[in-house]
């Protein structure tokens, strides 16, 4: 039995916040932040918006797209930083509910930005092995209630959204994922972080910017050429390169040493800020709804984010 990426759909609140939102509260400037990271607005839920509403407006679309039915899903992975409750329930657990799907396995995953590549991994870990036929895979944030506004070293960057895919079981192999790779290390841990319950800090991101950006570059860089060779595939195989959209400057620099051209690149930064787990869901989304993609696309998906986490997959889209 192989994995299949069958469908795809996002969500993406109404509210836009410009730079000039920030330009008004804090010492920054629209150049500044247009020039350092690319990101020109971003979207920001409501008040009475949770992760989970997100997250299950953009399962909606993808159970829909994928031809099935809330009740065909038999096991739901919410990737997420920012979750409605602190430990429990899981986001997955309130998605589930608000999909009406009881009697389901559901289940958080932290990775940060790399979550969604994350929950792919499982998915198809729980196709490959017999144990379940139609996987939902959701990436998706509230990242404002974890943003501290006083912070202008990091608040320009993040914005709210969600995106979610559908992973069947099929036994035809031209239809499957080709590969993904995941990996962590905890010796970097202080780069991103946000504090708990044990910390005395208050619950807001804090980030070592200027050497994550290296870090993420790097890593982002060889891990890429890695499973490219392990595949035996050159650049010229992929159709799409969506990278985790976190600054302009990474996917310009990754991109660039791998000699990827600008119509194979992805980028949808300027438009929604990062959004973490829920950025490379919204941006396959995109090339989905401006029909960038098609069936049997070969699409290159990389993200790196706190832990440290990242991971690269080879994914063919087989959705309609
Ligand atoms: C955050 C980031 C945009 C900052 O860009 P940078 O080029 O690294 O800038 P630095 O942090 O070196 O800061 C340069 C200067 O700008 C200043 N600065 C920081 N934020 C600013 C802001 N919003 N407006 C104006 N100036 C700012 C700094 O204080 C510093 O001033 P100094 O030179 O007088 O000390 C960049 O490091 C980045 O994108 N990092 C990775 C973020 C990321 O991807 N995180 C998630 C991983 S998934």
């Amino acid at each position: 039995m192989y994995a299949s990426f069958k469908s795809i759909g996002a969500y993406i609140p109404d509210e836009i916040r410009t730079n000039q939102w920030f330009v008004d509260r804090m010492d920054t400037s629209d150049e500044w932040i247009t020039k350092r990271t690319g990101i020109n607005q971003r979207h920001i839920a409501s008040d009475d918006q949770t992760t989970s509403d997100l997250g299950a407006n953009a399962a909606k679309i993808a159970i829909q797209r994928a031809q099935l039915e809330p009740s065909d899903i038999d096991l739901i992975i919410c990737a997420t930083i920012s979750p409605d409750y602190f430990c429990m329930p899981s986001t997955a657990c309130l998605i589930a509910e608000k999909l009406g799907i009881r009697d389901t396995m559901a289940l958080d995953i932290s990775a940060a930005c790399t979550g969604f590549i994350y929950a792919m991994q499982t998915a198809k870990a729980f196709i490959e092995s017999g144990m379940k036929k139609n996987v939902l895979i959701i990436g998706a944030e509230k990242l404002s209630s974890i943003i501290d506004y006083t912070d202008r070293t990091t608040c320009m960057l993040f914005g709210d959204g969600a995106g979610a895919a559908v992973i069947s079981a099929t036994e035809n192999k031209d239809e499957a994922i080709l590969d993904i790779q995941c990996s962590a290390d905890g010796s970097m841990q202080d780069l991103l972080l946000t504090p708990g319950v044990q910390s005395q800090e208050k619950p807001f991101m804090q980030m070592k910017g200027n050497e994550t950006f290296k870090v993420a570059v790097r890593t982002l860089t060889s891990d890429v050429r890695s499973i490219m060779e392990k595949n035996n595939l050159t650049n010229k195989d992929i159709d799409l390169f969506i990278p985790h959209q976190a600054n302009y400057r990474i996917i310009k620099a990754v991109g660039d040493a791998l000699k990827f051209d600008d119509h194979q690149k992805v980028v949808t930064v300027a438009k929604y800020g990062n959004t973490s787990s829920a950025s490379i869901p919204m941006a396959i989304n995109e090339c989905y709804e401006d029909k960038r993609m098609t069936k049997g696309d070969m699409i290159l998906l990389d993200a790196f984010g706190g832990g440290l986490t990242w991971g690269s997959a080879l994914v063919k889209f087989s959705g309609n």
